[in-house]
């Protein structure tokens, strides 16, 4: 019989690709909001819901919106999590939780490990690093997976933006001044396989694709994709601007938040590819597609 994963966060976009990537091996119970509010009390809505591992992807995504909404935002990306985390005690399940790269202050010069001090700016980040310690507190077993700049095909993002700007305005611009690593969520749903249930660790995990890079260099590989692509561009160049400029950002952003994957490599004997392959492939199958 095939061992039996809920999936929160169907709806979204690396919920979305765990709950197709993964159905090849796995019996996936794909839950969305309407299936499972994390405004609510957890266990009365999974009371009849039996499962062999549960994996989170639901959270407050929008930094600014929790900016302004600290009790829902510490609802759904704290208080939710820690009652997450003790159902899954009580049934002798590992919960695996998608944290992010925000629970750090940026102000690193090289790619940040798991034992680095998160000090998050943001109130986003603040509600996402107590879900982890809350999780944590409930067993040591469970794992929150941090990830950052998450882009795939089952939901529009920064990248899809870009290009359709690119289409249609003959100058683009990205901010030059941040850096991190984007996270493929296809390549996220390969590389978690061994730790559902072969490699049980517990703790805190980084997971992204291998190198960094700032915005405007992230947004520069796509068009260099699509242009390869034969996609019609406005725009070839992807102009800098400054993170500092940006006056409609609610929320403070940390500047640099590379996370390092040394771990998930010792643990797993995995790579995970550099993120120029990844967007590059996203980019192609994007447009092949359409
Ligand atoms: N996106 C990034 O660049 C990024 C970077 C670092 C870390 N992360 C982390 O990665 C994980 C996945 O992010 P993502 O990019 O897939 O985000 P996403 O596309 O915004 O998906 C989040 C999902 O959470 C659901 N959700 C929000 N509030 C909920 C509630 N009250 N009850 C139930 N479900 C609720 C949303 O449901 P609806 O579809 O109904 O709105 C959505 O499907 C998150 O933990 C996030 O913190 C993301």
């Amino acid at each position: 019989m095939k061992q039996r994963i809920a999936i929160l966060g169907k709806n979204g976009r690396l919920g979305a690709a765990l709950c197709r990537d993964l159905a090849d091996k796995y019996e996936i119970l794909a839950l969305g909001r309407a299936e499972l509010d994390l405004t609510r009390p957890i266990r009365e809505q999974l009371q009849c819901v039996e499962f062999d591992l549960l994996i989170n992807a639901a959270a407050a995504t929008n930094v600014d919106w929790c900016e302004r909404h600290l009790s829902e935002a510490s609802r759904i990306n704290a208080r939710s999590v820690s009652e997450l985390g003790s159902l899954c005690v009580e049934r002798g399940v590992r919960c695996l939780h998608v944290s992010t790269d925000y629970v750090f202050d940026g102000s690193a010069t090289r790619p940040y490990h798991e034992e680095d001090r998160a000090m998050p700016i943001s109130v986003y980040g603040k509600t996402k690093l107590l879900g982890e310690e809350l999780l944590l507190r409930t067993c040591a077993d469970h794992l929150a997976i941090r990830v950052s700049w998450v882009f795939g095909p089952d939901k529009s993002g920064f990248v899809d933006m870009l290009l359709d700007r690119a289409m249609n305005e003959e100058s683009v611009v990205a901010i030059d001044d941040k850096f991190a690593a984007p996270t493929y969520t296809v390549d996220f749903a390969q590389w978690i396989r061994p730790l559902l249930f072969d490699l049980p660790v517990g703790g805190i995990l980084h997971l992204c694709n291998s190198g960094g890079c700032s915005w405007r260099e992230y947004a520069q590989c796509a068009v260099e994709a699509a242009r390869q692509e034969k996609v019609r561009l406005k725009a070839r160049e992807v102009h800098p601007i400054s993170l500092g400029s940006m006056e409609t950002f609610v929320a403070r952003r940390p500047a640099y938040t590379v996370l390092a994957t040394d771990k998930f490599s010792k643990i797993t004997g995995l790579f995970p590819r550099p993120w120029q392959d990844a967007v590059t492939e996203f980019v192609q199958k994007k447009y092949s597609r359409a």
